[in-house]
């Protein structure tokens, strides 16, 4: 019978035994739920041989690099922090295209941890938090498109002349997070939705501007808001803002100004692989729009977007 503790000594056991007694696992963590249980499985199997960090691309949410911080060390991982935000945010610079900037961020996250890896000699395995859906997604399963090349699934084990580790590769989302809460992740966490490892690139199409940057961001966290405040955050599975380069004029006062269009992206999926636009009630898109209208004095006009994935996908790019 599927059991968390069952599957947890399994996978304890397995890294045990794969692992070689004086070798340490590098790990890099995000904060969310895939690479939080990873980490914490590494950690139980081989203690300290677990190396784990922690990378700011300058594209987390609000307040976020702090709260991972807290969070995992409450967890007793205390990761290696970088904050590469300028270096990330520097070499996207007039980057368009989505797939490029997964590109761009991916041999970002690739050079930082050739570094540390040419650091420590025992570090000889990568272990990351691939769930099932991404195996799926990203074309390496036999029969199925590759759709975007989510890129924790590339090929930076063999780049950085590391093993792979992938405890939790089989296991779909729900499977995850009752791991997740046996090991002790506050329920918050263990329910926070999925965030993409690109983080907020996939959610700015064209290129990444700081201004872009900062409405996306204030904007998604009023999402977030409203979503709690209405009790329906946990029903669905990701709620989030969206910001391109058209315009909307608009009125401000009694002036004419032409300001940002914002997207409202809210789906609810069972892990991913298809999802269907959030009915939400209308009085709660109502708030979100008028908080980030009034909050936000760059943006004119918040659309709702209603196409479930197929066809869409739940990122915009
Ligand atoms: P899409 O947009 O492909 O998203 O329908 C499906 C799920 O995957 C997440 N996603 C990503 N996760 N790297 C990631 O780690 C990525 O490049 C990436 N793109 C999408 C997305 O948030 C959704 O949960």
């Amino acid at each position: 019978m599927w059991n968390p503790g069952n599957i947890i000594e399994n996978i304890v056991n397995e890294i045990r035994s794969t692992v070689g007694e004086d070798e340490k696992v590098l790990c890099a963590v995000s904060g969310g739920i895939d690479s939080t249980t990873t980490a914490l499985l590494v950690k139980k199997a081989i203690g300290d041989r677990l190396v784990a960090v922690f990378v700011n691309h300058g594209l987390l949410r609000e307040g976020e690099a702090e709260e991972v911080l807290n969070m995992l060390r409450n967890l007793g991982i205390n990761p290696i922090y970088i904050d590469a935000s300028k270096m990330f945010l520097d070499a996207l610079k007039g980057v368009r295209d989505c797939e490029e900037k997964r590109r761009i961020i991916g041999e970002l996250f690739a050079k930082i941890f050739k570094d540390i890896v040419e650091s420590d000699k025992f570090i000889k395995w990568l272990a990351q938090g691939t769930t099932y859906p991404d195996v799926i997604e990203s074309g390496f399963v036999p029969g199925a498109d590759r759709i975007k090349s989510h890129h924790n699934v590339a090929g930076l084990p063999s780049w950085l002349g590391l093993k792979l580790l992938e405890p939790i590769k089989y296991l779909y989302k729900d499977e995850v997070r009752a791991i997740a809460l046996r090991l002790g992740v506050p329920e918050d966490w263990v329910y926070r939705h999925p965030f993409p490892g690109p983080g907020l690139a996939v959610r700015i199409i064209g290129e990444i501007t700081e201004e872009k940057l900062r409405i996306v961001r204030r904007a998604s966290k009023i999402v977030e808001e409203e979503l709690r405040r209405s009790g329906l955050y946990r029903r669905v599975w990701q709620a989030f803002a969206v910001v391109g380069d058209d315009k909307w004029v608009g009125v401000k006062g009694d002036r004419r100004a032409v300001g940002y269009i914002v997207t409202i992206r809210i789906v609810e999926s069972e892990d991913g692989m298809t999802a269907d636009w959030s009915r939400i009630p209308l009085d709660v898109l109502d708030n979100i729009a008028r908080r980030i209208t009034s909050e936000i004095p760059e943006v004119t006009m918040v659309t709702y977007a209603i196409t479930s994935k197929p066809p869409s996908t739940i990122e915009p790019c």
